[in-house]
């Protein structure tokens, strides 16, 4: 009977810590277990680049031939933000504006100097209507 007892009581709390998940991802209202809601399908068309802030740190978000890539937003060379480079779609890459290094947007590395860095690459997928990127 006791044994009995403790298998229900190990339930209910298991049950009660799911509950208490389902409570905080629905009040995080855009963000769940690290995934952040960039934007709506419809606002990233291909060929598109878009920046967006998320705590302190800029992401660089592009969709090309329905695949989206998401990056570290700011060129590991110098202060500059990639959203305002240009897209290479055939390449899959980012051109920095500043001075010109090329980064692919699979893995981040950087094609020609002067960055030497990589860029931070992040995961990504569509779900509903949402782009949604995992930033840790
Ligand atoms: S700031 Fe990007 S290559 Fe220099």
């Amino acid at each position: 009977m006791s044994i009995h007892k403790k298998i229900i009581s190990g339930r209910d709390s298991s049950k009660r810590i799911e509950e208490k998940r389902t409570i905080i991802d629905t009040n995080s209202g855009l963000s769940r277990m690290g995934w952040i809601r960039v934007c709506e399908t419809d606002s990233l068309s291909n060929g598109d680049l878009m920046g967006f802030d998320h705590k302190n740190k800029r992401i660089l978000i592009a969709r090309i031939e329905d695949k989206i890539y998401a990056t570290d937003g700011i060129c590991t060379h110098e202060y500059a933000d990639l959203s305002t480079g240009f897209l290479n779609e055939e390449e899959k890459t980012v051109t920095c504006p500043l001075h010109l290094s090329v980064f692919k947007l699979d893995d981040g590395a950087p094609q020609n100097p002067p960055a030497e860095m990589p860029l931070k690459t992040y995961n990504t997928k569509v779900e509903g209507n949402g782009i949604y990127a995992l930033i840790e």
